[in-house]
């Protein structure tokens, strides 16, 4: 078994660049590794936090218990016909190598989520999602091991409880498992290319391109580009909150403030609203507050300047759901986990 570190920083580990620390901190490289570790009855009473590129996190304290950095890589085809190939990748893997390594050898199905930040493990945990596609959408199955047990459970899509930003893992399953891989049903050919985010649409309208897995991975790299801040140089996590769906007459509310409101249809008559056009109304887009802020290009993407605390952050986001509630009677649901 890989050595055990004691009082670890985790700045390296987080893309907020939060500098908070880890009592106890593993990095696992297999699944064997992984198995020994959580049997091991020295370390079956401690708190356990899984960790993979740390993107979708907030850490607002010193952590007492262990935190277990997930490097579990590898990629294999493990089915194929004519039409499609199964990818069983490994927890590890970095996310947006492996859309990289898709178009390169002409698989479809994740295209659209190029540049998302991360590890593959973490991507069925909040059904990752962006420019149309969510990857529960060319999910096949995962694999995870139960950490009270050390068992191994095989997760299909409907065990999942897929929604928007959300599955099984931010519930009942939630901090119970730690998945090892993810296996991944791509198209070889005939491609279900979705350019419908009006962005994306956009982009090939006054480019004249026909549209192809690869040019779709190039002009939302290009568009994420001109609005997300990179963690390498700005702490972030992303969305902050989730874009809030409501009824009709909450929209209605909305929109007789203001006509031209951003609006999605939801389904069952409901309306999904862009909450980074909720925060940017009220005044939040681009304020600094010393050490932490609000995206001048995104208002839903709260930023470490350099040494905030995630405490501050947490504050801020807190601040800013009251605003959002006064203003507009909408509750922000927050889409960052926070340790
Ligand atoms: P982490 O932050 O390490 O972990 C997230 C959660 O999953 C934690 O609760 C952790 O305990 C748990 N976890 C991680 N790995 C495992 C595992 N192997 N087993 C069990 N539990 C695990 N997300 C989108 O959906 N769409 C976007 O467009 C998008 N854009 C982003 C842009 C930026 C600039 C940033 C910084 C983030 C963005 N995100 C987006 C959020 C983030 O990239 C995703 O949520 C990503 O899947 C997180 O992966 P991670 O490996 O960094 O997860
Ligand atoms: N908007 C504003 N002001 C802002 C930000 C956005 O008015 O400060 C408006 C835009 O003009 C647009 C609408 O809000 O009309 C939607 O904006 P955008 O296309 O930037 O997308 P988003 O709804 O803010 C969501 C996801 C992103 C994902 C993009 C593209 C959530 C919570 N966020 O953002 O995911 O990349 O769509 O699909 O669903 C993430 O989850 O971390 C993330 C970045």
């Amino acid at each position: 078994m890989p050595l055990l570190k004691e009082h670890i920083s985790l700045k390296p580990f987080n893309t907020f660049g939060i500098n908070a620390y880890a009592r106890w901190f593993i990095e696992l490289q297999s699944i064997e590794q992984a198995v020994e570790f959580v049997t091991d009855n020295h370390y079956q009473n401690q708190e356990m936090y899984i960790i993979g590129g740390g993107s979708n996190v907030l850490i607002t304290q010193n952590f007492e218990g262990v935190v277990v950095k997930n490097s579990i890589h590898g990629k294999r085809i493990v089915k194929e016909t004519e039409s499609h190939i199964w990818l069983k990748v490994g927890a590890g893997e970095n996310w947006h190598k492996l859309v990289l390594h898709c178009l390169e050898n002409d698989w479809g199905g994740i295209e659209n989520l190029s540049l998302i930040p991360g590890n593959v493990g973490a991507a069925p945990i909040q059904n990752i999602g962006a420019y149309g596609v969510e990857v529960k959408e060319v999910f096949e199955c995962l694999e995870a091991i139960h950490l009270a047990t050390g068992n191994i459970h095989v997760f299909h899509s409907e065990d999942c409880k897929f929604g928007y930003r959300d599955s099984i893992f931010k519930h009942e399953a939630k901090g119970k498992y730690l998945i090892t891989s993810v296996t991944f049903k791509l198209t070889r050919k005939d491609h279900q290319l979705n350019t419908s985010y009006a962005p994306v649409a956009k982009a090939f309208e006054e480019s004249g391109e026909s549209p192809s897995i690869q040019k779709i991975s190039k002009k939302i790299v290009e568009i994420r580009s001109s609005k997300l801040p990179d963690p390498k140089v700005i702490g972030n996590a992303g969305s902050f909150f989730k874009n809030p769906v409501v009824s009709k007459e909450e929209f209605e509310i909305v929109q007789e403030m203001y006509e031209r409101v951003p609006n999605y249809p939801a389904g069952d008559g409901k309306v999904k609203l862009a909450a980074g056009w909720l925060i940017e109304k009220c005044g939040w887009k681009g304020q600094r507050f010393g050490e932490y802020g609000v995206h001048s290009k995104q208002a839903l993407v709260l930023v470490n300047h350099g040494d905030a605390s995630g405490k501050k952050i947490l504050e801020l986001s807190e601040r800013i759901q009251k605003s959002v509630k006064n203003h507009f009677g909408i509750q922000l649901e927050r889409e960052v986990n926070i340790l």
